[in-house]
């Protein structure tokens, strides 16, 4: 079972075509030899043939002796079997068509590897502009969407207590205020929940309306947008430098998470009666980066502040 392995002596293919090449080749030699000497013996005996033995001494061709041509003919034969054996066979046996063969294959070879390389560079430069291409994307969508929620602002009136409205309406009438929700918003997208779009007598001029409602079927005039939820309302407004969120309080609670930018105009009197409020400014997300204050007038009941606040 453990015993010794039996030594078989292998020869493999090349080697054993090798050497059958090498044993045809001195076989081609000795049998050219072999016929060099018979033709040189052959040659000696048609000479002594016809000269000693008087053999066709009278045949004569163009008076030229008929051994002088059977000696060509026959160096001519010995000429052609050394071509055969020392030209022909180098330049025209397996061993060269096998040469030529490993030749064209090599440059086939040279040609793939070529390719192969322009491929792969080809590649590479495809893969490196699609990676550009996506990181500029990227770069872009971070962009646009840093400036829009950058932009994204909320505009709003609320007392001291946060009060903004009682039965669908506002509770005082401050008209710098007015000017100034007109100025700022003028141009823009403006996005309001159904509640606040019913308080108004018409649409206000010279401004986009985005209305929010569940509703499927709510009727509006001509050039007013409805959507069914706020990103859809988000998305409407997507190419305005600066959309505003204008109310009311559902829609401000809802989307305060959402706006890096208040516009507040804080009335300075507390509305016991009011039925809807603005959240709660959380100073540690906001700060105050401006305030203008207006004092209580013939045309203003309150005294009241402009404060606009950034995200921190
Ligand atoms: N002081 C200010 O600056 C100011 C500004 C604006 C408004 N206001 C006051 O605020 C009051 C109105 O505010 P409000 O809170 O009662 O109503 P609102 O926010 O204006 O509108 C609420 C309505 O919006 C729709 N809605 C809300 N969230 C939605 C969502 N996620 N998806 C789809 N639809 C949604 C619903 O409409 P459907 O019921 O049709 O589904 C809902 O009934 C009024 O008194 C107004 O005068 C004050």
């Amino acid at each position: 079972m453990f015993g010794k392995k039996k030594q078989v002596t292998t020869i493999d293919k090349d080697q054993l075509e090798l050497i059958e090449n090498a044993q045809n080749r001195i076989k081609q030699k000795k049998r050219l030899y072999i016929h060099f000497v018979i033709f040189l013996i052959g040659a000696v005996f048609l000479i002594l043939a016809n000269t000693v033995l008087g053999i066709g001494k009278d045949f004569k061709i163009a008076g030229i002796d008929w051994f002088v041509y059977a000696i060509l003919v026959w160096l001519f034969l010995f000429i052609y079997h050394f071509t055969t054996v020392f030209i022909t066979h180098k330049f025209m046996s397996k061993e060269w068509e096998k040469q030529q063969l490993d030749k064209l294959v090599n440059q086939q070879q040279q040609r793939i590897d070529k390719l192969k390389e322009t491929f792969l560079k080809e590649e590479t430069k495809i893969a490196q502009s699609q990676a550009y291409n996506e990181a500029k994307s990227v770069e872009v969508e971070t962009a646009s969407e840093k400036k829009n929620s950058n932009e994204l602002t909320i505009i709003v009136a609320a007392g001291e207590n946060n009060a903004i409205g009682k039965d669908n309406d506002l509770i005082w009438h401050l008209s710098d205020d007015l000017k100034r929700f007109k100025k700022l918003t003028n141009g823009h997208h403006i996005i309001m929940g159904r509640k606040t779009f019913e308080s108004f007598p018409k649409p206000l001029p010279n401004r986009i309306h985005i209305v929010i409602t569940r509703q499927t079927d709510y009727k509006v005039p001509n050039g007013v947008i409805i959507v069914n939820n706020l990103k859809d309302a988000l998305d409407a407004a997507k190419n305005d430098r600066q959309p505003f969120i204008i109310g009311g309080g559902e829609i401000y609670k809802q989307s305060i998470s959402l706006v890096n930018k208040l516009e507040i105009t804080r009335v300075h009197s507390t509305f016991d009666n009011a039925d809807t409020f603005f959240p709660e400014i959380d100073k540690t997300i906001w700060k105050e980066v401006s305030r203008t204050t207006h004092d209580a007038d013939e045309k203003h009941a309150h005294a009241f502040s402009f404060i606009t606040y950034l995200r921190k």
